[in-house]
């Protein structure tokens, strides 16, 4: 795509940390707007994300606009001091659109074009679509781009969202278009694919189709580039939108990624060097989730941000204060947790703490969607929660423009090796990225060890400690870079399936994980899942599930052996020592405590610290400028912790330490005593 325009001196949209949500005004009538900004006042609302679904509320009919209610409300906000994240509604067409060009809607795999009435229901090759979309940002940019109230913009809202992958015929064409940039020629195509196999040789562009139908075995390599083109296309359109915007506004834009633990709709850390903030939707997943992994995965999408923002603040543009509704049975957040959750991103990097929504909606799809002023008003556990979390992040002020302190261990994680591990014919369909890479962030973060999350053309230079966690495609530029933090002393962990394909999807032949079976001093000849509930033995007392390989050594010493099934006695667990470094494998899915245990060997022998020592659950990180520090100390737990850190509380106002309590399910913040900067 284009040159990356870095907002590493974009402005940030508020004076300190950002607070608030997205405020839908035109869904109530004008006298409550008043009743909205006296309370936005009460609870510290600073700013708010404007117009997100409004194309259709002000452009009522084709190029018929009615903008006297949106005037009226950045009128409004601005008269109060509240700064405005003005939105391109452009993720929701008018119905009059629709109706009137249906073919804007996005095709699904099998044929089936959505109907009108979603969200994001639009192809981004549709080109009657763009037509319509960038007429509108025009209008948009050209009123409001230089009104004082307007701080940020925000390009429709979580593009993939619901038109992630479109496989209509403009789609296709664009697809061959996309294939001829990146490869050149159709013979490079073929090649990449391997289209040898079941004869699938292209003789002509117009061959190629997107992986219609729902046999699930497209050839891998056109898979992955569907994936990547479809990422592409739609990044195309923010890139569309951003440039219209710009033509007419100083203003930074944005738009708001969805980012969690495992891979994600499209390659968000592509996108990323294109935003002026960086900015993440995130949402507790419950399920069965047990407390302390809700606030895992928190951290987890966290850490990914800030791997998609080095050195800058990055921005939690939406969060819950309760139940969402699109989950099957949508959990309240107990009481704290609002506070503690929104708290928990700002720890790790995020510059304030958004919600949808402000108000929540009597009407419309979402009327069961939690928000700030919930149904109940004013008199509501929420709302008062929602106050306290003003009070704190005002409290917090001089913590904005902080950095986190450089995290000296990595993971890499390519939503490409996510794409990949999951589809197709795959040796083993029910492996998880996510909970792959999840188990080695959780087992750091039960340790108060700082983990940045980074994708794989992220310089690893700074980082003693490097996880790669099924990174099942890599190219040779990141298997170079990860060798390359070996040779000089670091500490590599490669689990099971990384390195397998290179970045067209091909295997890399002569033993598994290919593109680091030299690095390990170890490889495998041949892969052993294991069936649903079956377990393998290890001579460490733990066990593997899911996944197992016939491990050989050369060069590797075996650190964990296998002690049942036909592997037993062969290694599991290898590493290999290079001078000061050293290279781990990890053949197997190993279970918690498993991990655990590696993880303990990887933190020993490379040194990297934990912020401080406490119990799995308590969270601890520390964000800082030049002398200046700042100890967030996170309690998931049920019990009140006592940790060795001491400083003044922003939070309760008290000096503390040098032994602290963090009160179960509680948070403080401390200012500690000035010390030097490290390094
Ligand atoms: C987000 C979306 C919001 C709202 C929210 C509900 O994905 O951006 O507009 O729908 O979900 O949780």
């Amino acid at each position: 795509m284009t040159a990356a325009t870095p907002g590493a001196t974009a402005p940030w949209p508020t004076d300190g940390l950002s607070y608030g949500g997205d405020y839908n005004p035109e869904q109530w009538p004008r006298v409550v707007w008043d009743d909205d900004v006296r309370l936005m006042a009460e609870a510290g609302v600073n700013l708010v994300t404007l117009g997100v679904f409004a194309w259709g509320t002000v452009e009522v009919a084709d190029d018929v606009r009615d903008w006297s209610w949106l005037d009226d409300a950045i009128g409004l906000l601005h008269a109060h001091g509240i700064a405005v994240d003005l939105a391109t509604p452009t993720a929701a067409p008018p119905s009059w659109l629709l109706t009137a060009h249906p073919g804007i809607a996005p095709v699904l795999a099998d044929g089936y074009r959505e109907p009108a009435g979603g969200r994001n229901a639009w192809c981004p090759e549709s080109e009657v679509y763009r037509r319509y979309a960038l007429r509108h940002v025009d209008a948009l940019a050209r009123r409001y781009g230089d009104h004082p109230a307007v701080r940020l913009w925000h390009v429709g809202n979580e593009l993939g969202g619901g038109n992630a992958r479109c496989y209509c015929d403009d789609s296709a064409a664009g697809f061959r278009r996309w294939l001829h940039a990146r490869h050149g020629s159709l013979e490079a195509v073929n090649a990449a694919w391997g289209t040898a196999q079941w004869g699938h040789r292209y003789g002509a562009w117009e061959e190629i189709m997107p992986p219609r139908g729902r046999h699930g075995a497209p050839n891998p390599g056109l898979f992955l580039d569907f994936e990547r083109y479809s990422s592409d296309a739609l990044l195309a359109h923010y890139l569309a939108e951003k440039e219209v915007l710009e033509r007419h506004s100083a203003v930074p834009v944005t738009t708001n990624l969805m980012v969690g633990a495992g891979a994600q709709v499209v390659d968000y850390a592509s996108w990323a060097p294109h935003t002026a903030v960086v900015a993440n939707d995130h949402y507790t997943l419950v399920g069965d989730l047990p407390a302390g992994v809700r606030e895992h995965d928190l951290a987890l999408a966290a850490d990914r941000m800030r791997g998609m923002s080095p050195g800058r603040p990055w921005l939690l543009m939406e969060s819950s204060t309760g139940g969402p509704s699109w989950q099957r049975r949508n959990r309240a957040k107990d009481p704290g947790e609002i506070v503690r959750h929104s708290l928990g991103h700002v720890a790790r990097g995020s510059d304030g703490a958004m919600f949808f929504q402000w108000r929540a909606s009597r009407a419309g799809a979402e009327q069961f969607h939690s928000a700030m002023l919930p149904h109940a008003g004013t008199r509501s556990r929420v709302w008062q929660e929602v106050v306290e979390l003003g009070g704190h992040l005002r409290a917090l002020q001089e913590v904005a423009g902080t950095a986190v302190e450089p995290a000296r261990a990595a993971m890499i994680v390519d939503d490409a090796a996510g794409w990949a591990l999951q589809h197709g014919l795959m040796p083993h369909r029910e492996l998880s990225y996510g909970r792959e890479l999840g188990a080695w962030h959780r087992a750091l973060w039960d340790r108060q060890v700082l983990c940045d999350v980074v994708p794989p053309g992220t310089a690893l230079d700074g980082y003693d400690l490097v996880v790669v966690p099924t990174l099942m495609v890599v190219d040779d530029d990141t298997a170079a870079r990860v060798s390359a933090v070996v040779a000089r002393g670091g500490t590599v962990l490669v689990t099971y399936l990384s390195g397998v394909c290179d970045a067209h999807g091909q295997v890399r032949t002569g033993g598994f994980p290919g593109a680091f079976a030299d690095l390990l001093g170890a490889w495998s000849d041949e892969f052993y899942p294991l069936q649903d509930g079956q377990a393998v033995g290890l001579d460490d007392g733990g066990e593997a599930a899911d996944w197992t390989e016939r491990v050989h050594l050369d060069g590797a010493e075996a650190v964990v052996r296998y002690a049942t099934s036909s592997l037993a006695g062969g290694p599991a667990v290898t590493r290999r020592r290079h001078g000061g470094g050293s290279a781990w494998y990890v053949s197997a899915a190993l279970g918690a405590d498993g991990v655990g245990r590696v993880v303990d060997h990887l933190l020993a022998e490379s040194g990297v610290p934990r912020v401080l020592e406490a119990a799995p659950g308590l969270e601890a990180v520390r964000r800082r400028r030049d002398d200046r520090s700042y100890l967030f100390l996170l309690n998931h737990t049920d019990d009140d912790q006592k940790v060795a850190a001491a400083g003044y509380d922003l939070l309760s106002g008290a000096d503390v330490g040098p032994l602290t309590v963090v009160a179960a399910g509680g948070v403080r913040v401390l200012r500690e005593p000035r010390r030097p900067a490290p390094g």
